[in-house]
């Protein structure tokens, strides 16, 4: 699919507020830490440069052809090194022959789960699941039944009892379910979202 018409939407956003989140439960945890961070579906790439700005590594997985350039704009050649952007689609990663995610603090993944490819969606977890260090956060969403997108082609829903099931055995700080008419890039849309933070 072609986000151009998401990325214009939301040009010149703030982080979202998920990840503001789950960063404050890092800093309550870790104080001024910073450690590797994976930005699942990180579009244009706001919160991948937060992190990179806050002193974290970041690792940027996107499956979008322009993902590189939209990332890596405006950042300080000082903190480049800092920064690994990879365009790869979460279908390679769930069977990727080999360590697909490095071990790692935090996995992002805002808004961008729910576009996996259903048949490959459980792999895709276990592998997140499986690179989460110990109280390593994940932070992000998935789309419940009732989201309008869940009739566009290749998009996964969870209910709330798969939800649980998907987090069993991490401790859940946020599971926040919103289940409300709104609007988003493409127009009017109803949204039934779970906005997640969790540890490993
Ligand atoms: C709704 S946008 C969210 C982007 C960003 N995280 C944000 O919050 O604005 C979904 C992103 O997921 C990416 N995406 C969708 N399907 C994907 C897939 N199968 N593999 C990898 N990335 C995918 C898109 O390219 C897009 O950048």
């Amino acid at each position: 699919m072609d986000w151009s018409d998401f990325y214009a939407d939301q040009a010149g956003r703030a982080v979202r507020p998920t990840f503001a989140a789950a960063l404050v439960r890092w800093r309550d945890a870790r104080g001024p830490a910073t450690g590797q961070a994976i930005d699942l579906g990180c579009g244009d790439g706001v919160e991948s440069r937060a992190l990179v700005a806050a002193g974290w590594r970041v690792l940027a997985i996107d499956a979008d052809a322009r993902v590189v350039e939209r990332v890596t704009d405006g950042v300080p050649d000082a903190d480049r090194a800092r920064l690994t952007v990879r365009r790869a689609s979460f279908e390679e990663l769930a069977s990727f022959d080999g360590e697909a995610l490095p071990a790692t603090d935090l996995v992002y993944a805002g808004f961008s789960l729910p576009f996996c490819s259903g048949d490959v969606f459980e792999m895709l977890w276990a592998r997140i699941r499986q690179c989460l260090l110990p109280g390593g956060l994940f932070a992000g969403q998935l789309f419940g039944p009732h989201d309008d997108f869940a009739a566009w082609p290749d998009v996964n829903t969870h209910d709330r009892a798969d939800v649980e099931r998907l987090l069993h055995g991490l401790t859940v700080l946020q599971l926040d379910e919103e289940d409300r008419d709104g609007r988003s890039f493409a127009g009017p849309k109803h949204w039934h979202v779970f906005h997640i933070i969790a540890s490993a």
